[in-house]
């Protein structure tokens, strides 16, 4: 038996433990042992919840439990999710997340513990939701010098101006929904004003490019100024406004850049409407590329997680083998 113990009992970690229960029996066959929930770490109480039995408030229940082997950390934000990593990594745990503030700000040094620990350090949920980004990037077109990458990367803006565009809300009513719909952060500004974005393309760009650029240094717009004239006057263009984020690299530098742009309906970018993402990827053998799904909601970014806990659990398997 693999144990894992999830670190956050929010919209994702829930999730999380939700595929561990409905998908247990695939999840067994595909791994060639079982995946078990050993441990679940949150500060608040869930008394009715059908995993109340492996709750506990104290996250040194799993740093010191040597049976748990794999931790998804979906806290969210930097503290105390940093803290918490690097202790995890350094107890000999490997950890998934979903964290982009963590991985774009912290992610060279966790991968770095990571490896002198023997362990892995995996974040494919961590940009675009559900939709398959990272280990595509870095495997199936590993062999690809990567020229550019664009994408709408912002699950809740997305909505918001989908709702906006579509049913005639208003900015503040479709962030509510936008929220009830557990695709937010914490402090929406990271969505509308673009940081949720930026953090997202900075770790593409480290994918991609092997430079984990610093978001201080994109130029970014949010969608707070966006008004239902600008979405009426696109609209009569036969355009739609999205939040775009591009990365390109120009003489050895990546340029980055996160703002909201008027695309002409029919095109790429226009096909991701609601809480979907969409990531074009360019590359000097594949041409043009581009991966389209839920980039938020958590079944979606649990699915993700899996896929990296699903990795793990596959190589502890393979090595007990050898
Ligand atoms: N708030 C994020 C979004 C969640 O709306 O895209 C998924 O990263």
């Amino acid at each position: 038996m693999i144990n894992i113990a999830i670190i956050g009992f929010g919209v994702v970690g829930s999730a999380t433990y939700e595929t561990t229960v409905e998908n247990a029996k695939l999840i067994e066959k595909r791994v060639g042992d079982t995946v078990k929930v050993k441990k679940i770490v949150d500060i608040r109480d869930f008394d009715d919840h059908p995993a109340k039995g492996l709750l506990t408030k104290n996250f040194e229940d799993v740093v010191n439990d040597r049976t748990i082997s794999i931790a998804v950390e979906s806290i969210g934000g930097l503290r105390p999710a940093f803290e918490f990593t690097k202790a995890l990594l350094m107890s000999g745990k490997s950890v998934v997340t979903s964290n982009k503030e963590l991985v774009a700000t912290h992610g060279l040094e966790l991968a770095d513990i990571a490896s002198r620990n023997n362990v892995s350090y995996l974040f494919e949920a961590s940009v675009g939701g559900g939709i398959p980004i990272i280990r595509p990037l870095k495997q199936c077109l590993a062999v690809n010098e990567f020229t550019e990458i664009i994408g709408i990367l912002n699950g809740t803006t997305n909505y918001i101006l989908t709702k906006m565009r579509e049913e005639g809300s208003s900015f503040a009513d479709a962030l509510k929904d936008a929220q009830e719909k557990g695709y937010a952060e914490l402090n929406p500004a990271a969505d509308v004003e673009g940081y949720d974005t930026c953090r997202k393309l900075s770790i593409l760009c480290w994918t991609a490019f092997g430079k984990l650029v610093d978001i201080e240094k994109f130029d970014r717009k949010g969608i707070s100024g966006i008004t239902a004239e600008d979405i009426t006057k696109a609209k009569a263009a036969g355009c739609v406004i999205k939040l775009v984020g591009r990365a390109k690299m120009v003489n050895g530098e990546v340029k980055c850049s996160v703002a909201p742009e008027i695309i002409p309906l029919g095109g790429p970018l226009a096909i991701a409407d609601g809480v979907d993402n969409v990531i074009i990827v360019r590359g000097n053998f594949i041409g043009e590329t581009t991966f389209y799904g839920p980039g938020a909601g958590g079944r979606a970014t649990a699915s993700a997680v899996m896929s990296d806990v699903i990795e793990i659990a596959r190589s502890i398997v393979s090595h007990r083998r050898a």
